[in-house]
């Protein structure tokens, strides 16, 4: 999520640091900071805001040789000075970047301060800086004080450290975070991603996880978390710099939708414990807090609001409390009944949505508590909610919501199995398959993905649609409305995307040739139902695009085309399998209609106007 950088060599390190940041400032960008050699230790320069405040701070200063530096993405703590990167001990024996997360932090600093540590930031990563001065401190050679720190360390990382004492290398390591390698002549370079060292290089080494690695001017030399040597032939690089950006991908949008396992599991990771139980380690709210909340209320626009939607169906069938949704936009309108005893809960990826934050005021001058489901940390919406819980989902660039929607619901659905197993209200078997369903998810999530060759082909079928239906009851209703929001904010295609039922009421009058239905049907207690609407789209010469699970043998008889995704354990965590292909339908409509995919007309990643 964050961007690190490192280099060893002789060119003027600062002037590489701040040049290798900037190429990664998409990753992360509410602060930047660099620990270079000063001559007889370590220095750290860092600042909140963009990298040109680093910049700025930096002018004047010099670092020959050797520097590790980071674009900050904050997932543990707000972004200011204290909690930028790099972290140091308290000596400053070793600096360290970081971009992860690491899931037992918490545990870990109690230990930490227990031993008399100090810490200076709200971050998880700190105590990796604590830890390995730790192993120092025993009279460990870096490498393998690195090796010996990571061992109780659980979750995602990638790093790069240096060390006071020895200024001829840099360390690095990774754990489910990316980290590369780039080889110099005289000269090498570290980066969490390609684009940055492209200008230097495109000789890298590609770390896999458990790899730990000694970077020197002249030789890299890896070995596993064991101690055990390990070999990495180098590759070259032959994208250009912009398509490395978006990692090899024409479109941020087509990355952050395969990023889609990767940021679930993110969101996932230390709240859902290996032996089933639910966590949110963030949160001040003790069992009775919750056990209070009789009702719960959902605020959010757009995807989050389609998100609440998902949410709604999942919480109301497992704590049976209701759950009303609500647009932002209309929530003051909607003139609410003020109940007490009510969780009142706001989405927004950005957490500046400035409809979202005035329904938020209006609740908290109502006295609720209120709850934020937030991508960026230290956003408005977050610093103004009692509680947050941040979805993990990394940057989202493109202006369609597509990994942003997946970790919303992700969090939607590790709240309800919560609130269920502490109010007792789900048999215990259910409330297995929901963990189950949940750990499996990254995995579920992959798969669906793997459908996109046949999707494309699809697209290029029905791509120049006058008009898309998309269909669907019970919660695929709610995750055809967010099919329909992305293709039609990316490919302009006009949609409809009324419940199934209601087709007859009067939508169905559009329907003619060459008009499109994507149904999605992942209940199996809606299909025989469906089966009719499908039916009367077929009777008027429309076309089916059937989204469906793998246990559906009705459907697929009767559609046009049919992309089978998998079936969850439980049918209320469908949403995170189906929505994929339809994200990946619209993308590749908007691409073969020639659309500007990631900057749609019209529309902006952030709407921060009422
Ligand atoms: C969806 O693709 C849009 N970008 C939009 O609907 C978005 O979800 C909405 O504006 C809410 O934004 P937020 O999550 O940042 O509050």
């Amino acid at each position: 999520m964050c961007g690190i950088t490192g280099y060893i060599g002789s060119r003027p390190a600062l002037e590489v640091a701040l040049d290798t940041l900037k190429r990664l400032e998409y990753r992360g960008y509410d602060s930047a900071g660099v620990a270079f050699w000063g001559g007889e230790k370590l220095q750290v320069m860092k600042r909140a805001g963009k990298i040109q405040q680093l910049s700025d701070l930096l002018n004047g200063v010099e670092a020959h040789g050797l520097a590790v530096s980071h674009t900050r993405w904050a997932t543990h703590g707000i972004p200011n000075d204290p909690n930028a990167h790099p972290h140091t001990d308290e000596q400053g024996c070793v600096a360290v970047v970081h971009n992860g997360i690491i899931e037992n932090y918490l545990e870990l600093k109690q230990e930490l301060l227990a031993r008399g540590h100090q810490f200076r930031s709200e971050t998880d990563t700190e105590v990796l800086a604590h830890l390995i001065e730790e192993q120092l401190a025993q009279g460990y050679a870096p490498e393998e004080a690195v090796r010996r720190a990571l061992q109780p360390v659980r979750g995602s990382y990638a790093i790069a450290v240096l060390f006071t004492d020895y200024p001829d290398r840099v360390v690095v390591a990774r754990n489910d975070s990316p980290l590369v390698i780039g080889l110099g002549d005289g000269e090498n370079f570290v980066a969490s991603d390609i684009p940055a060292l492209l200008p230097y290089t495109r000789r890298v080494i590609l770390l896999e996880n458990g790899d730990v690695g000694v970077v020197t001017r002249d030789a890299v030399r890896l070995t596993r978390l064991d101690g055990a040597s390990v070999e990495r032939p180098p590759v070259e690089i032959t994208w250009s710099a912009e398509a490395a950006e978006k990692g090899g991908h024409e479109h941020f949008m087509i990355k952050e939708i395969l990023e889609q396992p990767e940021a679930v599991r993110d969101t996932l990771r230390g709240r859902l414990k290996p032996n089933g139980g639910i966590q949110f380690p963030e949160l001040k709210l003790e069992v009775e807090d919750w056990q209070k909340f009789r009702r719960i209320l959902i605020v959010a626009c757009g995807t989050a609001y389609h998100a609440g939607l998902v949410g709604k169906h999942a919480l109301e069938r497992w704590l049976r409390r209701p759950v009303e949704v609500y647009y932002s936009s209309e929530f003051r309108y909607g003139d609410p009944i003020l109940q007490p005893n009510t969780l009142a809960v706001f989405i927004s990826q950005s957490g500046e949505t400035a409809d979202t934050l005035a329904a938020l005021r209006l609740c908290r001058e109502a006295g609720y508590t209120t709850l934020g489901i937030v991508n960026v940390v230290g956003s408005s919406i977050a610093r103004e909610c009692d509680h947050v819980i941040y979805t993990q989902a990394g940057p989202e660039i493109s202006v369609a919501s597509t990994k942003a929607y997946s970790t919303q619901v992700a969090v939607l659905y590790l709240l309800g199995l919560y609130l269920s197993a502490i109010n007792g209200t789900l048999p215990m078997q259910t409330y297995s398959e929901g963990v189950k369903g949940l750990m499996q998810m990254p995995s579920l999530i992959a798969r669906s993905l793997e459908t996109e060759p046949q999707v494309r082909q699809i697209a290029e079928q029905l791509h120049q649609t006058p008009l898309a239906f998309y269909l669907g009851r019970g919660v695929d209703a709610y995750v055809a409305m967010e099919g329909a929001l992305k293709i039609k904010e990316i490919a302009y295609v006009p949609t409809q995307e009324p419940p199934a039922g209601e087709m007859k009421h009067g939508p169905l009058a559009l329907v003619e040739p060459g008009v499109i239905a994507v149904f999605i049907a992942t209940q199996e207690r809606t299909r025989e139902k469906l089966l009719g609407n499908l039916k009367e789209i077929k009777a008027r010469q429309g076309t089916v695009f059937l989204v469906t699970t793998e246990d559906d043998h009705l459907l697929p008889q009767e559609a046009d085309y049919t992309v089978f995704v998998p079936k969850p354990p439980l049918e209320e965590l469908s949403p995170l399998v189906s929505i994929p292909v339809l994200q990946l339908f619209a993308y590749h409509v908007a691409r073969l209609r020639g659309c500007e995919i990631d900057q749609p007309r019209n529309l902006a990643k952030s709407v921060t106007v009422e």
